[in-house]
């Protein structure tokens, strides 16, 4: 099968400084990949890359193709249409994704509409409703006839997090990027948004690419893992091998430290 995204030689820089360099890695349909890395390892401008949306004063050079399309280079037209369908994103903090004035259903609505849109399906009200229903649905979130109504303020960061979920899944991408998107959740909270995407993204048949600097997190949702560390890749390889068994120096030093966080909790219990 080919690749749905493969990312070949990337590197990105400001006038003065490399930031990431020499970046190559591939996620299959439907496969589950993690990057993990200590903050400002370069996770999130990778993902940004792959999405087309670098701040400006970062310069990408190298190749990433995305279903298809070259992104690297690609027009802003070229890239629109790529999101969405291609890619969505989830980010750490769901505020950043949510309009706080807006109602929530109406905020699921807007990529609702714009994908029946593009598939050339009915658009009306009713339509565009139920589809708000089922993704409510699909995200687990009680009690939609109040969500639908609230504002982003009213709920939990937890549910902010579910709706921010359902507005990327209303585009029924087929790669969902999802950058740190427990680390700003309870630990409880976390455990069930780490659970529900990857129901959802086995559900739906979809790629995740899924970011975090916790070595657990990424070890319960992804097959392959990647692991960086100043903007290098260090070790690429398959979950269960990398988090038990890793060649890398630094891999090691971070799975012994999870290992040693996890004893002394053991120790605790
Ligand atoms: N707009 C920017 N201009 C210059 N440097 C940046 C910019 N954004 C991020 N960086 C730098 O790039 C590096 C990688 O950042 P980032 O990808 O956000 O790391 P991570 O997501 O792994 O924590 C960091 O050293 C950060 O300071
Ligand atoms: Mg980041």
């Amino acid at each position: 099968m080919s690749d749905l995204l493969r990312v070949d030689g990337l590197c990105l820089a400001t006038a003065d400084k490399s930031l990431v360099e020499d970046l190559s890695f591939t996620i299959a349909p439907g496969e589950r990949f993690g990057v993990i890395g200590e903050s400002g390892s370069g996770k999130s401008l990778t993902a940004l890359a792959i999405t087309g949306l670098l701040p400006r004063a970062i310069r990408p050079s190298g190749q990433i193709s995305l279903a298809g399309q070259q992104v690297v280079g690609a027009s802003e037209r070229q890239l629109a249409a790529l999101r969405g369908p291609a890619v969505a994103t989830v980010f750490q903090e769901p505020l950043t994704a949510l309009d706080p004035l807006m109602p929530l259903g109406r905020q699921i609505a807007l990529p609702v509409q714009r994908r029946l849109k593009r598939e050339g399906a009915d658009t009306s009200r009713t339509a565009v409703a139920r589809d708000v229903r089922l993704l409510l649905d699909q995200v687990r979130l009680p009690d939609p006839d109040r969500l639908i109504h609230a504002f982003p303020h009213q709920v939990s960061g937890g549910q902010r997090q579910r709706v921010a979920i359902a507005m990327a899944l209303a585009c029924r991408p087929q790669l969902l990027i999802a950058d740190e998107p427990t680390t700003a959740l309870d630990v409880t909270t976390q455990a069930e948004i780490v659970k529900l995407i990857t129901a959802l993204v086995d559900e739906l048949g979809i790629a995740l690419l899924f970011i975090s600097h916790d070595l657990a997190v990424v070890g319960q949702v992804a097959e392959r893992v990647m692991v960086m560390r100043h903007g290098r890749a260090v070790e690429t390889g398959p979950a269960a091998k990398v988090l038990t068994a890793p060649d890398d120096a630094y891999t090691r030093k971070l799975v012994d430290a999870a290992r040693r966080f996890d004893t002394a909790l053991e120790g605790r219990a």
